[in-house]
């Protein structure tokens, strides 16, 4: 590690906004058995999921997504911040994660807390992370594009390797307590995966609800919730006229958005796949 990651059970985490004392706390973190989680690789599509759970969750009320900002409403386990505002949170609490699933405590184990696991192509991942990295002050300059495509193949990258992460949740076994949603499906009928979602949390929203909660969520709304968008956060901390958080909110392949596509990637030979991909990746950038 150096000064700006901090190394935890072999992965990197960002010393801005993640401690040990944080990740000590997530460890220690007595999960609910009506608690909801989202588990997201970093750059798919975990912002969205803060948007959406506190609406899906109280039947499309905007006053969480219109007066609390993301990081306070659905917090990230792993943070700093969740010890600051953990006993604000009300039931059912929504939070996400960055989290590998070996790293998730040992009362969510114990607990029957459901998670929706959102997956997204790897190429785009890639592509919005190295943006990311440019912009966000708190983490390493991604150097050029090839060096960074190295980082992210060897998994030397925040939360470690893509797909140690999508094996890793895949294979959880937590039955019907996880539902695995991609990014790609959202962006193609957002209200089609809305509904899947309330589906697996046992709400019932009626069509127009979930017609106003899908508004609510598209990229081009989001990016004008001063509540989501980062705006409320220091040049220092992120520069955001280099590049918005919501940056671009499409997908490369969305004929490629099923499972099918994510076994494929995962069972090839990694590397095989990943030459198709940066070959697509270097004529976007
Ligand atoms: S982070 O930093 O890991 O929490 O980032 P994360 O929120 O997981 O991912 C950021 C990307 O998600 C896109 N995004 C959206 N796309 C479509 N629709 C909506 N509503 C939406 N909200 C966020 C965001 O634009 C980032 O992707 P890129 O490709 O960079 O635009």
């Amino acid at each position: 590690s150096d000064g700006l990651s901090l190394q935890y059970q072999g992965l990197l985490f960002p010393r801005e906004t993640h401690s040990l004392e944080s990740l000590e706390f997530a460890q220690e973190f007595k999960f609910r058995d009506d608690d909801i989680m989202a588990a997201v690789y970093p750059k798919s599509g975990t912002i969205w999921m803060q948007e959406i759970l506190p609406l899906l969750l109280n039947g499309g009320d905007l006053t969480p997504i219109q007066t609390i900002p993301n990081w306070d409403r659905v917090p990230w386990l792993e943070e700093k911040r969740l010890a600051v505002i953990a006993d604000t949170l009300t039931a059912p609490r929504a939070m996400v994660t960055h989290f590998p699933f070996r790293l998730m405590p040992p009362s969510f184990h114990a607990s029957k807390a459901k998670v929706i696991y959102v997956m997204r192509n790897p190429k785009d991942i890639l592509v919005s992370s190295y943006y990311f990295h440019q912009m966000a002050e708190f983490l390493d300059d991604p150097g050029t594009f090839d060096e960074f495509i190295e980082k992210f193949l060897d998994g030397n990258v925040m939360f470690g390797k893509w797909t140690d992460h999508v094996k890793g949740w895949r294979s959880a076994e937590l039955g019907d307590r996880i539902l695995f949603i991609t990014y790609e499906e959202m962006c193609q009928d957002l209200p089609a995966a809305l509904r899947q979602m309330s589906d697996f949390l046992g709400r019932n929203p009626s069509e127009d609800t979930i017609q106003k909660i899908a508004q609510h969520c598209t990229f081009k709304t989001m990016k004008t919730n001063r509540m989501s968008n980062f705006s409320l956060v220091t040049k220092q901390y992120m520069n955001l006229e280099k590049s918005p958080f919501l940056r671009k909110g499409e997908a490369v392949c969305v004929h490629h958005h099923n499972l099918y596509f994510f076994s494929v990637c995962i069972e090839l030979c990694e590397v095989s796949t990943w030459l198709k991909f940066t070959s697509a990746i270097r004529k976007e950038l």
